[in-house]
């Protein structure tokens, strides 16, 4: 269901019930001087998140301060927070109790609230939660030395004023968990969509995006450092679009795609979310023109039926959305397509839920991030609908969604029995070290025995044996 995987593409949310990853570069940390001030990270939510603690760790870096993994020896403790769910919010709180022992057991260690929730509560943290002494919106990260400063001096510091310009295109981010091999780039930030349910445009500010010039740049540097793959971050990539206001060049998304993908051809190219409204033929295009942009497409449907997309607001109906797959299987035979599903939106029918059911089928998903619904407080959807469907039956939608794609996808899997897919090594896998894990253009994980002379970078070609629902396993063939 939810992927915690940092190496999946996808503006994920990770499991909600398991802890954030602790973010941490060992060699970044090697270099660094013993004595200097320790922080240390955990992040929630989608990959977006966790693109932006690197640009933190990235500002911290410049005024002294090292990662650490052991948060009992961490001078700053900050927890970059998602409110997309109410689950996500609560595993927050949870956080903040434990917390609160560090800090007991170590008088003078500061902790911030960093990200989305810290934008949707802004100064509702300070009267609540006493032990917060800095609050941080995703767009203020600059200001974190000035506002760490005033912790230091005893105050409580926030800054959640969100912005319409800041990209962070200028800020190198310091690569915190790394494989060294695949890596994301923030090409946009914030949202314009109103889709009903969903709080990222009141945590997240207004769309922008970053000047492209800066994108390829970070690209190149990560293929020069041994990075084979990127994937190009935003809420609605499609919607990317950046002008020069000197020379009055201007560039969309798929000029963007073919600009990265240009860098080398030895450098994968991903992208993630596309938003079916706004996905155009054009893009679709630019990837059949380039073998190393990746033949694979997130594009959330969220419900099959066409009532219910409208009162999500998402300004598609299910005939449009059949005929954007429709023009991917036209333009692009080979690629995968997955999806986000909500259960149980507002007034949702057995019927309404039964057309969800069958989308996943006809679209062939080969794999889904499932919800069910959560109100969030100031969101269209919350002021405007009852949230009417009780949860027992929220969680039977649900499961029974689950249920359906798992079966798709192991069916999506097993047509590949017997194909062989060029695919990138990304390391060992999980659970051999005699094993290598890597991705193929549809990205899906392979795993396959190693051979001598292969090291994680290197592209393999890899036939198919045998597939759960989740994985392919292969074996090495000759390219
Ligand atoms: N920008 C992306 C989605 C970002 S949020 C897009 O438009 O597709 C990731 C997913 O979380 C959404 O696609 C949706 O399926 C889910 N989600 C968002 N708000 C939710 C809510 N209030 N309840 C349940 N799921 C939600
Ligand atoms: Fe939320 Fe819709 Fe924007 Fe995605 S496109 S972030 S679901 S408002
Ligand atoms: Fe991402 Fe969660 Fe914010 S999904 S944009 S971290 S609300």
């Amino acid at each position: 269901m939810y992927d915690s995987n940092p190496t999946l593409t996808g503006i994920k949310t990770i499991d909600e019930s398991k802890q954030g990853s602790v973010l941490f570069k060992e060699q970044w940390e090697a270099s660094h001087l013993p004595g200097s001030r320790k922080f240390y990270i955990e992040s929630y939510g989608c990959q977006m998140n966790f693109s932006d603690s690197e640009i933190v760790a990235s500002i911290l870096a410049d005024v002294g301060f090292a990662p650490t993994r052991n948060v009992e020896e961490s001078d700053l403790i900050l927890i970059n927070t998602c409110s997309i769910r109410e689950k996500a919010e609560e595993t927050v709180r949870k956080r903040l109790r434990f917390f609160e022992t560090i800090k007991k057991a170590r008088p003078g260690t500061k902790v911030g609230v960093l990200g989305c929730m810290a934008e949707r509560l802004k100064k509702k943290w300070l009267e609540e939660e006493q032990l917060v002494d800095l609050v941080v919106g995703p767009d203020a990260y600059r200001d974190l030395p000035s506002l760490i400063g005033g912790t230091e001096e005893g105050h409580r510091m926030i800054n959640v004023l969100l912005s319409r310009e800041e990209t962070y295109a200028d800020i190198s981010p310091v690569r915190l968990e790394s494989n060294g091999i695949t890596a994301f780039i923030s090409i946009m930030r914030g949202c314009d969509n109103m889709c009903s349910f969903c709080v990222v445009p009141f945590t997240r500010g207004r769309e922008r995006s970053r000047d492209p010039y800066s994108i390829v740049a970070e690209a190149s540097g990560l293929f020069e450092q041994g990075y084979r793959e990127v994937t190009l971050l935003g809420q609605n990539v499609d919607s990317y679009k950046w002008s020069n206001p000197e020379t009055g060049e201007s560039v969309n998304f798929a000029r963007l795609l073919e600009m990265t993908a240009q860098v080398h051809p030895e450098l994968r190219v991903r992208f993630s979310t596309s938003h079916p409204k706004d996905m155009t033929d054009e893009v679709l295009h630019t990837m059949a023109r380039y073998e190393n942009i990746c033949k694979y497409i997130h594009l959330p449907v969220q419900s099959g039926n066409s009532r219910v997309l409208g009162m999500m607001n998402r300004t598609y109906d299910r005939p449009w959305y059949e005929q954007r797959i429709e023009a991917i299987r036209r333009i692009l035979p080979d690629a995968a397509v997955s999806s986000d599903i909500i259960a149980g939106f507002c007034s949702e029918t057995e019927e309404e839920h039964q057309e969800t059911l069958s989308i996943i089928e006809w679209a062939n998903f080969s794999m889904s991030y499932m919800f069910y619904y959560s109100e969030r407080p100031g969101t269209l959807a919350a002021r405007k609908y009852a949230d009417d469907i009780p949860e027992e039956i929220k969680k039977r939608r649900l499961n029974e969604i689950i249920r359906l794609q798992t079966a798709v996808s192991l069916r999506h899997n097993q047509a590949d029995i017997g194909k062989t897919f060029k695919v990138l090594i990304e390391g060992d896998s999980r659970k051999s070290d005699l094993e290598f894990c890597g991705r193929n253009s549809q990205n899906k994980m392979l795993v396959f025995r190693k051979q001598d002379g292969l090291k994680p970078g290197d592209y393999v070609m890899v036939r198919v044996k045998d597939v759960s629902s989740a994985t392919l396993l292969g074996e090495i063939v000759e390219g």
